[in-house]
This record gives structure tokens, sequence and C-alpha cells, in this order.
């Protein structure tokens, strides 16, 4: 338990009640402000060591259900790994770099730089506020957010599965568990081997 003092919970509670309602009424992005912020307790535990952070609520996933990776294949291959190394949603918190579902024709589609820039303060006072040991960026999207809020130039390619040390915790970048790049780029038993390590980086922070 990292906030053991009540005071400390409560303050930490208020201050993602507010946060969670900031974003609930951002409009900043104009082709997201009618889909949901998806930031509530459903996110997980705000005393968590590892925050995951991925791209952004898919449509038939948080999007729908206000959980993130809940609902779609994304999230069913999430559920698997974090299940493979025995933690549960409620030990960690799950965001994403955006915070609403970006959409082009009906389908899914990748946040573009302005849209993440905007929820880049969403993503910061998330952090500040939960204190994390380790970061756990899933996705190329995720880890350039990341990048931007630290001023680093990290690459996936580089960089995947090695924790990086950074001023408020370690950071560990990691695939997304979508289909698209468990079928054609790291499979889903190469995943569960990079997720085996996140334990060790937890104890070692
Ligand atoms: N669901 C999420 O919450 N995030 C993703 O990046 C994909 C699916």
């Amino acid at each position: 338990m990292k906030a053991n003092n009540r005071l400390v919970v409560e303050v930490m509670n208020n201050s993602f009640r507010q946060l969670a309602k900031k974003a609930a009424s951002c409009r900043l992005c104009p082709d997201l402000a009618d889909q949901p912020a998806v930031l509530s307790s459903a996110n997980g535990s705000l005393d968590a060591n590892i925050v995951f952070i991925a791209e952004a609520p898919g449509r038939f996933g948080a999007g729908r259900t206000g959980v993130p990776f809940q609902g779609d294949r994304s999230g069913d291959n999430f559920e698997i790994l974090l299940k493979h190394i025995g933690l549960t949603r409620s030990e960690v918190f799950i965001t994403n770099a955006v915070l609403c579902n970006p959409l082009a024709d009906g389908n899914n589609r990748r946040p573009v730089a302005q849209e993440i820039k905007n929820c880049s303060t969403f993503l910061k006072k998330s952090l500040d506020i939960i204190q994390p040991k380790v970061v756990v960026t899933l996705g190329t999207v995720a880890l350039s957010a990341l990048n931007q809020l630290l001023g680093t130039r990290f690459q996936l390619s580089q960089n995947v599965a090695k924790p990086l040390a950074t001023e408020n915790f370690i950071l560990f970048p990691l695939y997304h568990p979508s289909p698209r790049v468990t079928n054609w780029k790291r499979p889903l038993a190469q995943q569960k081997k990079d997720f085996k390590k996140i334990r060790g980086v937890v104890s070692a922070g």
C-alpha cells in the first residue's frame, strides 16, 4: 500500500474525481467532442504501483463500456496478458494517451498529434496523482505521448521490454496487444514473455 495515510488517500481521491470531471467536460478536440472520456474509478486503483498507458478507447471496447481494454479483442488480449502475470485490474491503473474514441468513417483511427497534445494534461495529472513505480506504455502512440511529457525520444523497436529510468518512475515500453500487432509484429506468446518481466521491474523500482 503506497498511500497509507487517510488524509493522503482523500486528497488523491478528490484530485482524481476533479480530473475525471474536467475530462468529461473537455471539448478541445473537435472530432472527439461528442465521445465520452474514459477516465473514472473503472480505470483501476489510484494506489497502483503500475500504470498501463494504451492508445485510445476502441469503439467496441472502452468507447462503449467505459472501461479501458474491456469489450474488444485488444481488451481480451490485454486481460490474457494481465492474468498471465497474476495481476487483476483492481491492482493496476489503465489509461490511454487519448481519453476519447477517435473515429473515421465509423472505424477506429489513430489519434492525431494535436489530440495527443490536447490530452497530455490529463495523462500528466493522472501520473502526478498516482505516482506509480512503473509506467508500461503499450504501443507507439502511448510511448510517443510519454516522450512528449518527458522530453525524451525513446523508440519502441530499440527499447521494447527494457526498463528505462526517468525522474519519477521506471518506463517500460511494450507493444500494443491489438490483434493487428499480435498477428503481424509481436505475437501474443512473445508479449506474454514481455509482460512476465513487469513484476521484476516493479520489485527493482
Ligand atoms: N482499448 C483501449 O482502452 N485502448 C486501446 O488502445 C485499445 C483498446
